[in-house]
């Protein structure tokens, strides 16, 4: 991957549209996890100091069409109130509302732009939106990881158009990402987890190869056991996926797959259902398995601990619910005591471990979910690939 960085260009008094990743938690119309504002945060401020007129998008959630809730607004408040400058929220993405509010800029100041979903040709990738979105700067900077696997307006149709470079971030991100992608330091621990193995499939089938074991949790593992014969319960268990496991678990590299062997059941999908540790082999037929048990926490913790290097995405369990938080607690631990290099993605893996302090005894908290798998698969990122054409010209 070839691509300038806002290192390499003079942007003061240039107009430049910064595309981060805002997509954050939102609760009551505030906030909710500022972590990704937070990140974007660097390369605002570098833009802003060196004299540019720094115009910043973003999407928020998956709107059809404008949605009230998820307007930009409380982005824009968080953006200010963190970063100590003001936030011009204009409520319009490219029409002639940005563009004036655009005009009206000096340098150093910052306008954020309405949702770019809210422009029907953003996910189409529209060229009449890139032109507008174009039009609205002289310099793109792409900073936003968690979206560069979208080929979206903002995210690849604007930098086809006007001179492009990666930002901070997104320079810190795929360093971090490289480190698993050459040769990473042995031995390397995939440790994967969430609710839906159909999400995750891709990144496991184009990993076993790679990896030296492969630890998988959360309500994900469930498919996997039932795919291995075992009765589950009421568990998750995606039906349309048990073939295909199957294939997975038999195949090539299969046998580096670690499930759990013991979990905690409960009698209903409830925080305060009455709940125990089972045999993944033992779980009862009106049981949900709700989190690992403690036996395979402390062996899923023990790879870590004697890895080389780990990448996690997923939590173990349902850590949101105390009782079944304490699988991805013991891998959160390991991967804040190991010495091995460690980088957690995912929305709710990243949640678990900002929750349990853990945040900053990791190598790199990656703000991709989606993107990081992506790239972990090896599978081209259209939003990194299309800042190559500015290289050399
Ligand atoms: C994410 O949260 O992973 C990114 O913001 C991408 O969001 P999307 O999956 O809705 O494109």
């Amino acid at each position: 991957m070839r691509y300038l960085t806002i290192d390499d260009i003079e942007p003061s008094g240039f107009r430049v549209l910064v595309r981060s990743d805002l997509n954050v938690p939102l609760d009551g119309g505030r906030v909710a996890d500022d972590f990704r504002i937070r990140a974007a945060l660097p390369t605002i401020q570098a833009l802003r100091e060196r004299g540019a007129r720094v115009v910043v998008c973003s999407h928020l959630g998956r709107p059809k069409g404008q949605d009230p809730a998820l307007r930009m607004d409380p982005v824009a408040a968080r953006l200010a109130e963190i970063g100590g400058f003001g936030v011009h929220k204009v409520d319009d993405v490219a029409g002639p509302r940005a563009a004036e509010a655009v005009e009206a800029m000096g340098p150093g100041d910052v306008v954020l732009l309405e949702n770019t979903r809210f422009e029907p040709g953003e996910t189409k990738n529209d060229p009449v939106l890139a032109d507008r979105l174009a039009a609205l700067c002289d310099l793109f900077v792409q900073d936003a990881f968690g979206s560069v696997h979208r080929a979206h307006a903002s995210t690849v149709g604007v930098a086809e158009r006007v001179r492009s470079v990666a930002g901070l971030l997104l320079v810190r991100e795929l360093d971090a990402f490289s480190r698993f992608l050459g040769e990473p330091e042995r031995p390397y621990v995939v440790v994967l987890g969430g609710a839906k193995v159909s999400d995750k499939l891709g990144v496991v089938r184009s990993l076993l190869p790679k990896t030296d074991a492969m630890l998988i949790g959360g309500g994900m593992c469930f498919t996997l056991l039932a795919a291995e014969g075992y009765e589950v319960g009421e568990s998750l268990v995606e039906e349309e996926m048990l073939d295909t496991v199957r294939e997975v678990l038999a195949g090539p590299g299969g046998d580096k797959i670690q499930l759990p062997a013991d979990v905690v059941v409960a009698d209903r999908f409830a925080p305060d259902a009455p709940w125990r540790v089972t045999e993944a082999k033992a779980i009862p037929d009106e049981g949900v398995g709700l989190d690992i048990g403690p036996a395979t926490a402390e062996r899923f913790a023990a790879v870590v601990e004697g890895a080389g290097s780990v990448f996690w995405n997923g939590p173990m369990g349902v850590f949101e619910w105390e009782p079944f938080r304490a699988g991805t607690a013991r891998v959160a631990q390991a991967m804040a005591d190991t010495s091995a290099f460690t980088v957690v993605g995912g929305g709710d893996s990243v949640a678990a471990l900002r929750m349990l302090g853990l945040e900053d005894r990791v190598s790199h908290v990656s703000t991709g979910g989606g993107a990081g798998l992506e790239l972990l698969e090896g599978r081209p990122l259209p939003g990194v690939e299309v800042l190559e054409r500015w290289v050399d010209g």
